[in-house]
């Protein structure tokens, strides 16, 4: 803000003004050579000096009020504007100045200045990347929309170019200009997007969890309905003679059914409503097991890199265990499909997810240099029954499953990818040393 004179400027402007009339007076009196005069001359040297006093000290109490207002209006953490009735900008704090700079930061941008009008505002936010003018759009008309926006509106919420957010409160002041109050919102506004994405969160566990308990019940009803057809086939089948074409297709039926029944122990598995008998397990010997029989099942233009370091024990269900396994190679493999590709697996000791958590943890990684998924795909791939492939294809089970297993045993799952790019999966375990 521009400095008003200060008390010892105004101090000696005094005195100079207070010894030119003396000077006068005293040469008055002595060209007159009057007593009278000179009497007279005195007395009015008096009355001014009474008067200098009086102005003096006002002078210096409106200085020190207006010294406390610059302090006061330097002191707020808004942007504070003042603008008069021509809409120049007459007087503004520093934090108003340098929001107008590039990124509200740089200083080799140029500074909101007393003087501005609005116009020239408008203009040094575009100049400064504050504001931008949509393609198609003149400068000039784009100054107009804005300044006519402004003048309807008496606050709005500013989110500029560069990312910032501010809530502008405008109020008018008694000269026909206006008082503008820029409030920087960016942490309300982070508060708000983590509030939604909580709230997401949330939504989305609700789901998977209501979707559990139908699984659930499904595949408890599912699993009673196959112990009798699955018991009558295989008795049926046993009594027609071997190799004939009755017995060839019960022992179809009884193959269908076996899978269905897979099918439920798996909606079980991801219920969460099957015991699981847990040990101490050697993990590398279980991943070593599960490769060597995938391994025969993969393609010959798929190729196979496992990296297995020895890692501290941890208590699970081996069986669960190759179930993720087989899952997740089975997904990448088929991810990758007939083309070139590479299926990494790895398993090594790791860092804790959150330093609440502690302790050692074991990781087992996944990739896969196949089709990737773009964000809409990854956000649902743990949802039951979700699948992007054709009907007979997939149940879209596979990844619930290994969901809820990795989650009964305490550990985290992540995922990234990218359509064209991969996909890459993280597990972490906690381990018992
Ligand atoms: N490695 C991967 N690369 C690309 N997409 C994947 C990968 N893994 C899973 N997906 C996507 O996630 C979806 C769900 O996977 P999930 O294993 O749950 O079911 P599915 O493989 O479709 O069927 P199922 O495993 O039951 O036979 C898949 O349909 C696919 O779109
Ligand atoms: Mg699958």
């Amino acid at each position: 803000m521009r400095a008003a004179p200060g008390p010892t400027q105004l101090r000696s402007r005094v005195a100079a003004s207070l010894g030119v009339v003396v000077v006068a007076l005293v040469a008055a009196a002595l060209v007159v050579a009057d007593t009278r005069v000179a009497m007279l001359g005195l007395a009015g040297l008096l009355a001014v000096t009474a008067a200098a006093v009086i102005l003096y000290r006002r002078l210096r109490a409106a200085q020190a009020s207006n010294a406390r207002l610059v302090e006061a209006i330097e002191c707020i953490e808004q942007g504070f504007g003042r603008f008069d009735i021509e809409e120049r900008l007459v007087l503004c704090n520093r934090r108003y100045r340098e929001i107008y700079r590039r990124n509200g930061t740089d200083a080799n941008s140029r500074m909101a200045e007393i003087g501005m009008t609005l116009r020239e505002l408008l203009a040094l936010r575009i100049e400064n990347g504050l504001n931008v003018v949509p393609p198609g759009q003149s400068t000039e008309r784009y100054i107009e929309e804005r300044i006519k926006a402004i003048r309807a509106a008496r606050s709005h919420v500013l989110r500029t170019d560069d990312g910032r957010w501010f809530a502008i409160d405008r109020s008018p002041a008694p000269d026909g200009g206006w008082v503008t109050l820029w409030t920087d919102i960016v942490p309300i506004k982070r508060a708000e997007d983590e509030r939604r994405s909580l709230e997401m969160q949330l939504h989305h566990a609700q789901k998977l969890e209501a979707m559990g308990t139908l699984a659930g019940g499904m595949a408890h009803d599912l699993n009673n309905a196959m112990v009798p057809l699955l018991a009558l086939t295989k008795l049926a089948a046993r009594s027609l003679p071997e190799g004939s074409r009755e017995r060839r297709r019960l022992e179809l039926v009884q193959r269908g059914a076996e899978r269905a029944r897979e099918v439920a122990a798996q909606m079980l598995a991801f219920s969460r409503e099957e015991k699981v008998e847990t040990c101490a397990i050697d993990f590398p010997a279980v991943l070593r097991e599960a490769m060597e029989l995938l391994r025969r099942s993969l393609p010959a233009t798929t190729r196979l890199e496992t990296r297995i370091s020895p890692v501290p024990p941890i208590v699970a269900n081996a069986g669960q265990l190759s179930q993720v396994i087989v899952n997740l190679v089975t997904n990448a493999s088929q991810a990758i499909g007939a083309e070139m590709g590479v299926i990494g697996v790895s398993l090594e000791p790791a860092a804790a997810p959150t330093a609440a958590a502690g302790g050692k943890w074991v990781r087992l990684a996944i990739t896969d240099t196949g089709c990737g998924m773009d964000e809409a795909t990854r956000r649902r791939i743990f949802e039951p029954f979700f699948t992007t492939k054709e009907v007979g294809q997939g149940t879209g089970l596979g990844l619930s499953v290994v969901h809820g297993i990795i989650a009964a045993h305490g550990g985290t799952i992540e995922v990234s990818s990218r359509p064209g790019d991969g996909t890459r999966f993280d597990i972490l375990l906690p381990s018992v040393a």
